[in-house]
């Protein structure tokens, strides 16, 4: 598709949303939707991609950043409008242009790939995409004569006969180049003030140009989002094609329309997904894991043969065999290395643990560097952080600690290889290596065996 650009329509204020926030960038499952739109537009294999902006537009901006180049909408006057602004940036060796709106997130790779195929085989001068739906309010209607399009009428200028038209404009088109051009620039003003890029097709028609039509038997690929209702029945599409694609893929679902998974998330064979779930952003997790029920997962990485049960994990990585849950919750910075356990009512944050580590329940570890086989005790926590002066500290534990259970460690501190404390230690200067010490503040009353 090297000949081919694709426009894509993002200026609009997206009025019926009801937003601070550009249309564009509400997200479905976890992306924004004009990426959606940009990604099948890419996967389809049309490289270069020019996004009309103006409503919010430096909102859009940021979001999309290098992946598409921008054209400036100010006023926005219209669909017709709106692609005139991004013409200078089509080069007169592009044919074919594509043009599409941001606010379409359904739409398929596929479907675009042959719309192109079968407008560059035609040679027609427009080929559209047009879809039948028993509910046809707020598209354009296509009208025909002898089965031929003449032209597409906006809802709002419809008559009561035209409103029943079932086949409507999904909004995606492609165009030669230098017809497109040149017959721009003639559109007029409609009555509400905008130049419609759809009055090209009745300008097309009257010169009897080929206009072609690719016509889906369903609108939902092509459904537009303008309001909230619509990006919930959107959203419910994309949630689908997800679970399918997992479960197809090897991944079992347990009454999946309660598991919810952002596009993008890969999931490993053989890990069963249990009700309530969220897995949020870009995550990525193993083979044989266990994941839920009510277990909420954000923008982390969890190894294989993992076990995650009622519980939240944000910006972590976990190693293989690791079992949390329930009710814990790893914040982010979390690295768990293979084989740690932990338990119940358990947090970590900004912490890396060691292997084959326990932490059963009620404990805490905040900026911590946790060597193998330490064990946590309940109620053990980090006092890492100073209220007076604002500050928070790290907390050392090496290989084979043993906490008592309702130890404090103050931080800054550090326990050394095989250290212990007895219960309701707070732990304030560090402790050398295999030395028990015990209570308020901690002192070190008898060395627990020979250090190495
Ligand atoms: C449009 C079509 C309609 C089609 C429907 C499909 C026109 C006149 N109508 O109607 O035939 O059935 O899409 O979903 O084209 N935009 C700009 N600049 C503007 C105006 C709009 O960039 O000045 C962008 C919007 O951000 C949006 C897209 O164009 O992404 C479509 O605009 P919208 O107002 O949603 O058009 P519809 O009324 O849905
Ligand atoms: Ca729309």
């Amino acid at each position: 598709m090297q000949n081919s650009v694709a426009i894509i329509l993002a200026a609009g204020q997206g009025t019926r949303m009801k937003s601070k926030k550009s249309k564009v960038l509400h997200q479905l499952a976890g992306k924004p939707m004009v990426r959606y739109v940009i990604d099948a537009v890419k996967s389809a294999g049309v490289e270069r991609v020019i996004l009309v902006i103006g409503h919010e537009a430096e909102q859009v901006r940021q979001h999309l950043g290098d992946n598409v180049e921008f054209a400036s909408q100010s006023p926005q006057l219209g669909t017709g409008h709106a692609v005139i602004q991004a013409m200078p940036w089509v080069g007169d060796e592009v044919e074919n242009v594509l043009v599409m709106c941001g606010d379409t997130p359904l739409i398929r790779a596929e479907t675009l790939r042959a719309l192109l195929g079968q407008h560059m085989e035609s040679r027609a001068t427009i080929t559209m995409l047009t879809a039948r739906t028993d509910n046809p309010q707020g598209y354009g209607r296509i009208m025909r004569v002898d089965r031929a399009i003449v032209g597409i009428v906006e809802q709002g200028a419809a008559s009561d006969e035209q409103k029943a038209i079932d086949e409507v404009n999904s909004g995606i088109y492609c165009f030669q180049t230098g017809w497109l051009r040149d017959r721009l620039p003639r559109l007029e003003k409609s009555a509400r003030g905008e130049y419609y890029l759809t009055d090209l097709i009745a300008m097309a028609a009257h010169e009897n140009r080929t206009i072609a039509c690719l016509a889906l038997d369903d609108l939902a690929e092509a459904m537009g989002v303008n309001d909230r209702v619509q990006l919930a029945e959107a959203e419910a599409i994309l949630r689908w094609r997800v679970r399918r694609t997992l479960m197809l893929s090897g991944v079992t679902l347990m009454e999946p329309s309660t598991i919810f998974v952002d596009d993008g998330v890969e999931i490993g064979r053989d890990t069963v997904v249990y009700p309530g779930t969220f897995i949020k952003g870009d995550t990525t997790i193993g083979e044989d894991c266990a994941i839920g029920p009510n277990t909420y997962i954000v923008d982390s990485t969890i190894g294989s043969a993992c076990t995650v049960f009622a519980s939240v994990v944000e910006n972590s990585t976990v190693d293989d065999r690791v079992s949390v849950g329930p009710f814990s919750r790893l914040r982010a910075g979390t690295h768990l290395a293979a084989d740690v356990y932990i338990g119940n009512f358990a947090e970590a944050k900004n912490s890396s643990i060691g292997q084959a580590t326990k932490m059963h329940h009620f404990s805490y570890l905040g900026d911590a560097t946790v060597g193998s086989r330490v064990n946590i005790a309940a109620g053990s926590i980090t006092c890492n952080f100073d209220s007076e002066t604002g500050k928070k500290s790290r907390t050392v534990l090496e290989d084979d600690v043993a906490l008592g259970s309702d130890t404090l460690l103050v931080a800054p501190v550090a326990l050394a290889h095989g250290a212990a404390t007895g219960a309701g230690s707070v732990v304030t200067r560090d402790i050398p290596a295999d030395s028990l010490a015990v209570g308020v503040p901690a002192r070190v009353v008898r060395k627990l065996r020979k250090s190495k």
